[in-house]
């Protein structure tokens, strides 16, 4: 089977054909959004900064409800679709690298990283951290969310409009490393899968699950103080807030 890049497949699969279809699409972000918004406590006009912002849409969102939005993502083609639809048209798309970008000292009011912890190499993720906290304001707020655990393998097939979409995963709790493998095969066309090196060299994606005391204490070391809040998904997924001390 092909193997597409992450950039590739993001704007072939997940955009065109996924979230097309998915008509929760915008109120599922907006309710990411409005979590994001009850967790951060800002005034109105302050400056959020989101790293792997995805589809865009909650930055979107954000804008919508008067935030000034920097959204960075490495994947190019989604950002464009993301810029398209950007009614406000004032969310700034970053194409960028998250682990290489830089900013000023002191930039923003907020850091948001949603559903795309351990998606990174642990030890850039864990400096990451205190680039952040270099970015914001005195008292800014870095919000994050994490997956807490996974099966420990699901398969699951669906038909989409324009071809059929199979994902494999697989979670190894003692490494808390899961493995998703997803492929496409298009109604007319070749079927094809994602490579994606960056955790590894095999096909699909792959993320660390960090444990909660983890993820608290990597922030703490970073110079947050940090409290739990309840996750958007009730289940599974925790969230955390931290404020620059
Ligand atoms: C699961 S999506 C989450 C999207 C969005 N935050 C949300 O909650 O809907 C993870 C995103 O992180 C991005 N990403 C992962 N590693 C990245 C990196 N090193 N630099 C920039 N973006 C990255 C991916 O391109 C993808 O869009």
């Amino acid at each position: 089977m092909d193997h597409k890049s992450f950039d590739e497949f993001w704007a072939e699969f997940l955009q065109v054909t996924f979230h097309a279809d998915n008509p929760d699409l915008w109120p599922s972000r907006q309710r990411k959004a409005i979590w994001c918004q009850e967790h951060l406590n800002l005034t109105q006009g302050a400056s959020i900064l989101d790293l792997g912002c995805g589809d865009g849409l909650i930055d979107i969102w954000l804008s919508r409800m008067g935030f000034r939005l920097t959204a960075v993502d490495r994947s190019r083609s989604v950002l464009e679709l993301a810029k398209a639809k950007d009614d406000t048209g004032k969310v700034y798309f970053l194409p960028a690298d998250i682990r290489q970008i830089q900013f000023e000292k002191a930039s923003f009011d907020a850091v948001m990283v949603l559903e795309t912890s351990g998606l990174m190499d642990k030890n850039e993720e864990l400096m990451l951290f205190n680039r952040i906290n270099d970015w914001l304001l005195p008292g800014g707020k870095f919000i994050i969310d994490c997956c807490e655990s996974a099966e420990t393998f699901n398969s699951w097939k669906k038909m989409f409009r324009d071809g059929e979409v199979s994902c494999r995963s697989s979670f190894d709790s003692i490494v808390r490393m899961q493995h998703i493998d997803f492929s496409f095969a298009p109604t007319s066309g070749t079927a094809f899968g994602l490579f994606d090196p960056i955790r590894d060299d095999s096909p699909g994606i792959s993320r660390y699950l960090y444990p909660k005391e983890e993820l608290c204490a990597a922030m703490k070391n970073a110079g947050f103080n940090v409290q739990q809040v309840p996750h958007y998904y009730k289940n599974n997924y925790y969230g955390l807030v931290g404020t620059k001390v």
